[in-house]
């Protein structure tokens, strides 16, 4: 087993993050986990033993990702790894049938909130040297498609904020930009619905995903990286 690390995860209430919180939990880590539903987190919670910490976090709301992150803190100590996996998908439309509430909403889940996170926990981490700051980016980061211009947008910006503040970091820390791949979860779902079964599951995702997520240091900081298999 690898040193046990505090990890900090937002979206973990399905699809990827839950499938890591639960390979991370049970590879022996500590974790401090959100997404928006109550409900979700309180049955996260009540699956574990109590030093972990899961609540209901909207992450595009500045207040509650301050609070979030000081009783994270407060719970598990200032995190080895943080994880900006929170993400939502428009419904597939060309860009011009896209409203201006559903665009913002987007554009503040899925950039604003990855900095709101950051905006809390980087300073922290900088006072203790060390620490990985992991944000989920796409293919769609890196190339586009059809009907999915907003959320192209947003994470070719991750991309971009990502690899910018790689440069501002000091040393021993680490932010890096990250492709999963393709994984049936319920947002490729929204997407392509069926044609989403014939890819890999969270779980069997997680199980190479997981390792390699902790095996990313300070040599890796600025690269867009894609994890395996
Ligand atoms: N699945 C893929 O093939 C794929 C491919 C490329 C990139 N990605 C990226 O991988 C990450 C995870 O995607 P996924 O497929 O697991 O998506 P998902 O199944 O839709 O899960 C998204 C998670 O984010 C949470 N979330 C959404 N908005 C939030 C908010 N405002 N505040 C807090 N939590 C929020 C959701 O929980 P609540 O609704 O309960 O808040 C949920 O737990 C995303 O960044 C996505 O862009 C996925």
């Amino acid at each position: 087993m690898t040193t046990p690390r505090k990890i900090f995860i937002t979206g973990c209430s399905r699809g990827l993050g839950l499938a890591l919180v639960n390979a991370f939990i049970n590879a022996g880590h500590t974790l401090a986990g959100c997404s928006r539903s109550q409900p979700k987190m309180a049955e996260l919670a009540a699956k574990q033993d109590n030093h972990h910490l899961f609540q209901a976090v909207d992450i595009s709301d500045p207040d509650a990702v301050k609070a979030w992150v000081s009783q994270s803190v407060a719970h598990i100590g200032v995190p080895d790894l943080v994880i900006n996996n929170a993400a939502v998908i428009n419904k597939p439309a060309p860009l011009w049938q896209v409203s201006a509430q559903e665009f913002q909403q987007l554009v503040a889940i899925n950039i604003a909130g990855v900095h709101l996170v950051s905006l809390n926990v980087l300073p922290l981490m900088i006072e203790q040297g060390h620490g990985v700051l992991v944000n989920l980016s796409s293919g769609w980061g890196r190339s586009v498609a059809p009907d999915v211009a907003p959320y192209c947008a947003s994470k070719w910006a991750i991309e971009g904020m990502t690899k910018a503040l790689a440069e501002e970091l000091p040393a021993g820390l680490a932010a890096i930009p990250l492709s999963p791949g393709v994984i049936d979860t319920p947002m490729l779902r929204e997407t392509w619905g069926e044609g989403a079964a014939g890819y890999r599951s969270p779980d069997v995702w997680a199980s190479t995903a997981a390792p390699y997520i902790l095996s990313l240091n300070a040599s890796h900081s600025g690269r867009s990286l894609t994890t395996p298999g």
